[in-house]
């Protein structure tokens, strides 16, 4: 079983990437192997809207977004992870989110592909303040999102009121938490 963990803060070692971290943790004591992908650090477009768009699923913009997909097809297991950032998703979770509507078209428009929803899927989010709508707009996005690649919302992990890098560390409850999906990601059949 791999467990794939994707940060999609721009901040090293911030508190999204400190709650992957414990959760590919937690994936890894009970066995499970992990990958993590730090999208900051990837070089690739935000989707071209293609007019020649493939049927197949397969995006034809030939960047790091390829490994994305492969990693993502091999994965038994996805925990996505972002920062809130103007009330949603940041820039670079949602720009890879956008270059899976190949993937969307394929199943839901031209049904050349049947995805089954078979990964457990986890979602862990931070905001500095409190607005339960901003974690609401990003859920929404990241269910769509895991229903284009056969994944299962089964997890989340929604910390309010960090803001400062490091800020989640006085956080034991969101630390424990991150840790506990992580096992529970790897657990799930
Ligand atoms: C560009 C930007 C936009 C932000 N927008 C929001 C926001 O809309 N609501 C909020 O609560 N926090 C917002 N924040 C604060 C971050 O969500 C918060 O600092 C978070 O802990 C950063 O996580 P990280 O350390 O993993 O990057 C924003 C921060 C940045 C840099």
């Amino acid at each position: 079983m791999i467990v794939l963990g994707i940060s999609g803060s721009p901040r090293e070692n911030g508190n999204t990437d400190t709650l992957l971290e414990r959760a590919l943790a937690g994936a890894k004591s009970k066995s499970a192997f992990v990958e993590k992908i730090v999208l900051n650090s990837l070089k690739f477009s935000p989707c071209q809207e293609c007019d020649n768009v493939r049927e197949d699923g397969v995006c034809t913009v030939k960047d790091d977004m390829q490994t994305v997909y492969a990693k993502i097809e091999s994965a038994g297991a996805i925990i996505l992870t972002s920062p809130i950032f103007f009330g949603s998703l940041s820039a670079q979770t949602k720009m890879m989110i956008d270059r899976f509507q190949c993937l969307w078209l394929s199943e839901y428009v031209f049904k050349t592909r049947a995805v089954e929803k078979n990964k457990p899927g986890a979602f862990i989010c931070v905001e500095a303040s409190t607005r339960k709508d901003f974690f609401e707009n990003a859920k929404s996005i990241v269910k769509n999102f895991f229903a284009a690649v056969g994944a299962a919302y089964k997890e989340e992990l929604l910390c309010s009121g960090l803001d400062k890098k490091g800020a989640v560390l006085k956080r034991e409850d969101c630390l424990k938490k991150a840790f506990e999906i992580g096992q529970k990601i790897a657990s799930h059949s």
